[in-house]
């Protein structure tokens, strides 16, 4: 793998880990249980390369409309997850960063999430973007409010509003755009995730499910990433 290529910011759909426990004849809490180790590796993997920032889609605003069973026990991992991993990440000097509407997680899912960012605040390594309640119309409405509250009080004009103004008023500011998003499970769609940012990024869809997707699957992404050839609309050679 050349290390020359790799991507700034990477944003992953961890999608397949329902199909996968129905594959394995087990039930879905047990898939994203399994879901979590994959996570885990890439994590680390992505720490270990250097990459600047990863961001990785855990929950969506449209995942409530799962059952009250699977919501609890996704709730329930993340839960487990911030608390067991924090100190790990920690010392890898990663700095956590979530991505959503941390007002709308259950008591104690907040208190973890705001617990982890803070804790992470001053790390300088891996820029870990977790995306949960995160919908990305709901994110472009919520900076539109926030330049509107800004415009209301005299702050800016709105002549002053431009795409960089929109982008520091999103989850992700002050972060590169995307250059490459992964979608496991063969699903070729964006479902809501990062609208804004990937204006630019090259997309992958493997078809392997998230639990299998390991770190050799990860170099493949990162090495069909690098073969690309990316324009921006202007022409190259
Ligand atoms: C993705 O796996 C994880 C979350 C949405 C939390 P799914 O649960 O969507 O897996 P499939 O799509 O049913 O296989
Ligand atoms: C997107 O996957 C959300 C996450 C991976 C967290 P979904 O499985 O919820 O998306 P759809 O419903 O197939 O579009
Ligand atoms: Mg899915």
């Amino acid at each position: 793998m050349n290390r020359d290529t790799l991507p700034r910011h990477v944003a992953i759909i961890m999608d397949g880990n329902g199909r996968w426990a129905k594959q394995h004849k087990i039930q879905v809490a047990l898939g994203h249980r399994k879901g979590v180790e994959a996570l885990r590796a890439i994590i680390r993997e992505s720490s270990d390369l250097g990459i600047e920032a990863l961001s990785l889609y855990a929950f969506s605003t449209e995942n409530w409309r799962r059952s009250p069973q699977e919501v609890e026990a996704l709730m329930g991992l993340l839960l487990e997850y911030f608390t067991s991993e924090i100190d790990e990440l920690d010392e890898k000097n990663v700095r956590i960063r979530i991505l959503g509407d941390k007002d709308g997680m259950p008591d104690r899912q907040r208190r973890a999430l705001i617990n982890a960012e803070e804790r992470t605040e001053k790390n300088t390594g891996l820029k870990l973007n977790i995306a949960i309640n995160y919908g990305g119309r709901a994110e472009l409405a919520r900076a539109a409010r926030m330049l509107a509250e800004k415009a209301v009080r005299g702050d800016i004009r709105p002549e002053d509003i431009d795409e960089e103004a929109l982008a520091g008023e999103l989850y992700t500011r002050g972060l590169p755009d995307v250059d490459l998003l992964i979608r496991t499970s063969g699903e070729m769609r964006l479902s809501n995730f990062l609208l804004f940012q990937c204006a630019y990024a090259e997309f992958l869809f493997p078809t392997v499910l998230w639990p299998d997707f390991g770190v050799e699957d990860y170099h493949a992404a990162l090495d069909a990433f690098a073969g690309r050839n990316r324009r921006f609309g202007g022409r190259s050679e």
